[in-house]
């Protein structure tokens, strides 16, 4: 099965009816651009969308999957205003990103919260997006291996083989996120190619020939394919340019070529 799937982040973006007006754009070429994938593409939408998104995008032939942005580090408790596995899982989500960026920079998500964090999604039913990627400091100082790598060590080591199946990992570099500045395709296929031999090493063929990579920074319909001709970037993980039907669908369309 090819490990290729493409996932729209649409972070703290979009009024439900700016929501509903993108799905309708979507809808119209989903199909279509989906060519020959074979895993569904994920929408990570804000929280409390996910049951009027879920209800929307239930009749588009199972291409599309819902996900949430994060979830909380406990599985119930006294937290005001946060939402658990079971909530999301309950209220559609199939997926939920971990690790974002935005999420370890300002609510300093580390890779021991994190861990826990994949731990208590996969428990309850939802497969992960986990995010790795470097700062601009982090790559200047010649540091993006051994940081992308402790990512991946300290967050996903501690899993099975066949909890892995569950997860797709996003390379998003830090420095490329929302800046319009994208990772060339040469650099982030070093990366890519470096995080695969991590899983290799770990945990052998088998789970590192099936494990989706995304990058994820920048991504738009003029730059994704140049990105995906690479041989371990499996698909993207897309923000900005995943709130306009017709880019996101432009790119979904390069990755299922
Ligand atoms: P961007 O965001 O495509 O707007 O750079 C990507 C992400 O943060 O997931």
């Amino acid at each position: 099965m090819s490990r290729k799937q493409l996932a729209a982040n649409w972070k703290m973006n979009l009024s439900l009816t700016e929501a509903y007006t993108l799905l309708d754009g979507l809808k119209a070429g989903l199909k279509a651009a989906h060519g020959n994938l074979t895993r569904p593409t994920l929408l990570a939408v804000p929280a409390p969308f996910l049951v009027p998104v879920g209800n929307e995008v239930a009749g588009y032939d199972g291409l599309l999957e819902l996900s949430a942005q994060n979830i909380h580090h406990a599985e119930s408790g006294a937290y005001t205003g946060e939402s658990s596995a079971i909530h999301v899982y309950d209220a559609g989500a199939r997926w939920t990103l971990l690790g974002h960026s935005e999420r370890r920079q300002f609510q300093h998500e580390d890779n021991t919260m994190l861990h826990g964090k994949v731990r208590l999604a996969l428990k309850h039913g939802l497969k992960v997006v986990y995010c790795v990627g470097e700062t601009l400091t982090d790559r200047e100082a010649n540091n993006t291996l051994p940081v992308v790598g402790a990512q991946i060590k300290d967050v996903l080591y501690g899993l099975t083989p066949e909890e892995m199946a569950d997860v797709v990992v996003a390379y998003e570099p830090v420095w490329a996120i929302g800046t319009g500045k994208v990772a060339t395709p040469e650099q982030a296929q070093e990366v890519h190619a470096y995080i695969r031999s991590l899983i290799r090493g770990h945990w052998g063929a088998e789970v590192s020939n099936n494990l989706c990579i995304q990058y994820g920074g920048s991504v738009n319909a003029a730059n994704a394919e140049g990105l995906f001709s690479q041989p371990d970037i499996d698909g993207a993980l897309v923000g900005g340019a995943s709130l306009k039907a017709p880019d996101f669908l432009a790119i979904l369309t390069a990755l299922g070529k």
